[in-house]
This record gives structure tokens, C-alpha cells and sequence, in this order.
């Protein structure tokens, strides 16, 4: 798949709706009691498997048009099964601490990402409250025999809301109430959804208290569109003179747009049009021009508000004024790809210049468009969409090696950016 240079980008548009929030309505809708209608549900192959997945342990969703109707097995009526994660992480980490405590015996395995990325993350906490789960040297597949659980007071050694909600999830079959403690605050997605599913839970800036649940009852979920897709077009609009888009219905939840931050002190033209909430969580539009970048520096404080978008971040400071740097990420070499070397290969082969850290990168700013050139998205759809992004603002284009993964996150990707895109 080649992305040829745009000239600018153009239009008004949503994407598809937030794969996070789509996996807990899933999850959470699987052990409530009664219906929890999810209306946006972004489909996309992570939520596939755990529609899939849920599906597996007995839960009944039906499909309408614009809407999943989940029909909830209750806290603990979910039966023994083989769930296959396919690439999803969020799936494969979140679900254990739902399984921990169900009568049964699960076994979960994943690709061959997911299969080298780390599990044994979430089963020391769940261990520790008395779960009984099995990983293969820290990774998949994992076996869990549901127990009984009881609550703790639980450090995450990182910023991490995978490692989090597993435990908020294993919280509600514990007895006892459970404490997680956060070295910095991550995305709070599962807090906000349980809080609507009637769960009492006490919050404070890093850490949260949860009580074990009886029923859990959603009737509703409204996803909004993926902030981590929309950011995509974000950079490139930033990026391309002229751009002007406008994004409608994008999730804010401050704990996501650690990028538009980011971008704005860089001298990006971000507007937030209409806040509004859809549930708990924040929503509105974007509405971005182009504009002149100059270059900064993203320390450990800022990096889980934007962990995701730290690729496409890496090309805005290679076509900003300066030198940008990025510390405190050791986590983005643990995700779908080593993140950090990919972004690092994928700056290189276009013609831009970037340094890895054991923590992070270094980006040498040239405000002018890169080359472009071939690059491999090394099956991680973030980096196939930094390689779509690089070949917009890019002289010749960009060629991507793996382009399909997209289909992780964002199917229609590739037709949106034809849409926005003028030649
Ligand atoms: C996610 C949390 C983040 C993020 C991932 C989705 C979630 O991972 O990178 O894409 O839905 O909770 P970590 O919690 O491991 O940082």
C-alpha cells in the first residue's frame, strides 16, 4: 500500500467508536444483570475478539443496526471456555480479572504480539488475592481457575490502566474492598463505567478504592469516537497548509489527549467545539488548521496521557523547528510492537532524523516534508498509520508494508484519509 502526498486535508467527519470504552462495554455488559444496551460500539478486529470472547463464555449479544444489545450472565455467570485475544491486550489483561473469580476453568491465548507481551503484570496482583492463574514464563496462553478472591491494597509498579482495571474487574468478586495506588494518573475508562454500572468506588487523584459488587446494571453505554483515531488526521492537518478539518463527536476524557497538549504548546491550532458528555465521559468536536510547530520535550508525567499517540507525536517533531525528546516511556516498547524502535526506523527510512532511548527518543526537527520511502508496520497498527500520516505530509510518498493491520483499530482508515485527502 502506497499513501501518496496530499496537498492538504479537507472535510467534516467522525471515527469509529473508542476501542478502550468498546472493550469494558463489552466486558462489563457480560456480567451485569439484565440488558446494557452500547450504542457506537467501534468495531474494529480488537473488539471483534472480544465480542467473540464474551460470546464464548455465554454471554448472549445481539447485533442491531446502530447498536450491541449484551444480555448480561450476571457477576459470576460466565462458563469455562478458551477465549482466543487475538491481537488485543486489552482484552487478554482485562478479561483475567473478570475470570478469576467465576466458577470455571479458562484458558486464554493470543497472535504472536500478544503472545510475547507481558501477562505476568496482571496475574501478581490477582495472585495476591488469592487467584489462581497460570501464565506460560510470564506470557500466554494463561490458564485461570476461578476462586475465591479477596480484596487488597495493590501498588501498579506502572502507570498502566490494562494492570488497573484487571484488578478493579477481580475487586467486584473479591470480598473485601480492594485499593489500587498509581505511580501516575492512566485513563480511567473502567472507574467511569463501573461508577454508571452502580459500583461503589472512592477516587482520589492516584489511587482508587472499590467495594465488592452484588449486581452490576448498565441499561446504557454511548461510545464516543476513538481520540487515538481521530489523532491521526490531528497531526496531519497540523502538519499540511491549508488543512482545515472538523472531527465531530471525539472522546475527551482529559486522561486521552495528552496530544492535543502536547501539540498545542508546539503552536498547533486545536479548537474544541460543543463539550458535552456522553455518560461520564467527556466528548466534542475538533476543528484543526495548520500551523507552524516548534519543538518539546514530553516527560514521564505526561506520557500515559498520550502513550498511544507518542508515534504520531514523534512525526510531528520531525517536521517541527528543534529538537524534541520524549523520557520516562519505557512501556512503549512493550506494546504491539517495540514502539520505540519502530517509530525511530520508521523517522529514518522517510528521511527524518531520531535517536532511541532506553526510555524514549530524541527527534531533530526539519521543517520542511520529509522524503518518504518504504517502511514495514511490523504488524502494529499505530505504526501503519504513523506510515499513512508520513506519506501525506511526506514529497513522495510512503509505502507501507503491512498497511492491513489498521484493521486493529480503524478498518476504515485507509478510505478516510482518500476522503480528506486533496491531490
Ligand atoms: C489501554 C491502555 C493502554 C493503551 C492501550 C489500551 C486500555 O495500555 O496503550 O492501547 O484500554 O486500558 P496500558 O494500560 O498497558 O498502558
Amino acid at each position: 500500500m502506497k499513501v501518496e502526498p496530499a496537498v492538504e486535508l479537507d472535510g467534516h467527519f467522525a471515527v469509529p467508536g473508542d476501542k478502550s470504552i468498546s472493550h469494558r462495554s463489552l466486558m462489563v455488559g457480560a456480567v451485569c444483570d439484565g440488558e446494557t444496551r452500547v450504542h457506537g460500539f467501534g468495531r474494529s478486529g480488537d473488539t471483534e475478539s472480544t465480542l467473540a470472547a464474551v460470546r464464548t463464555l455465554g454471554v448472549e449479544v445481539d447485533e442491531e443496526s446502530d447498536q450491541l444489545v449484551v444480555h448480561g450472565a450476571g457477576l459470576r455467570g460466565l462458563r469455562s471456555a478458551q477465549l482466543d485475544c487475538g491481537n488485543a491486550g486489552t482484552l487478554a489483561r482485562l478479561v483475567c480479572g473478570l475470570l478469576a473469580f467465576q466458577d470455571g476453568t479458562f484458558t486464554l491465548v493470543g497472535d504472536e504480539s500478544l503472545s510475547r507481551r507481558p501477562m505476568q503484570r496482571v496475574a501478581k496482583p490477582l495472585e495476591q488475592m488469592g487467584a489462581s492463574i497460570e501464565t506460560t514464563q510470564g506470557k500466554l496462553p494463561v490458564t485461570i481457575q476461578g476462586s475465591r478472591l479477596s480484596g487488597i491494597t495493590y501498588e501498579l509498579p506502572v502507570a498502566s490502566a490494562q494492570i488497573k482495571s484487571a484488578v478493579l474487574f477481580a475487586a467486584l468478586g473479591a470480598s473485601g474492598s480492594t485499593t489500587v495506588l498509581e505511580p501516575l494518573p492512566s485513563r480511567d475508562h473502567t472507574e467511569l463505567m463501573l461508577q454508571s454500572a452502580g459500583v461503589s468506588l472512592a477516587r482520589r487523584p492516584t489511587s482508587v478504592t472499590i467495594e465488592p459488587a452484588r449486581t452490576l446494571r448498565l441499561p446504557e453505554v454511548r461510545v464516543p469516537g476513538d481520540f487515538s483515531s481521530a489523532a491521526p488526521f490531528v497531526v496531519a492537518a497540523t502538519l499540511l497548509p491549508g488543512s482545515r478539518i472538523t472531527i465531530h463527536d471525539v472522546g475527551l476524557n482529559p486522561l486521552r489527549t495528552g496530544l492535543l497538549d502536547v501539540l498545542e504548546r508546539m503552536g498547533a491550532r486545536i479548537g474544541v467545539l460543543n463539550r458535552r458528555r456522553a455518560g461520564h465521559e467527556a466528548v466534542g468536536d475538533l476543528e484543526v488548521e495548520h500551523a507552524e510547530l516548534d519543538a518539546t520535550e514530553i516527560g514521564r508525567y505526561e506520557v500515559p496521557r498520550l502513550i498511544d499517540e507518542l508515534p504520531l507525536f514523534a512525526l510531528a517533531a520531525a517536521c517541527a523547528h528543534g529538537q524534541s525528546r520524549v523520557t520516562g516511556a519505557h512501556e512503549l516498547r512493550l506494546k504491539e510492537s517495540d514502539r520505540t524502535e519502530a517509530v525511530v526506523d520508521v523517522l529514518r527510512r522517510i528521511g527524518a532524523h531520531a535517536q532511541s532511548q532506553t526510555d524514549g527518543f530524541v527527534v531533530t526537527g526539519v521543517p520542511t516534508r520529509p522524503r518518504g520511502g518504504r517502511i514495514d508496520a511490523r504488524g502494529d497498527h499505530r505504526i501503519a498509520m504513523l506510515g499513512a500520516v508520513a506519506g501525506l505530509v511526506s514529497r513522495d510518498g510512503v509505502e507501507i508494508e503491512g498497511a492491513d493491520t489498521v484493521a486493529i483499530s480503524f478498518p476504515g482508515f485507509f478510505d478516510l484519509v482518500d476522503q480528506l485527502a486533496v491531490r
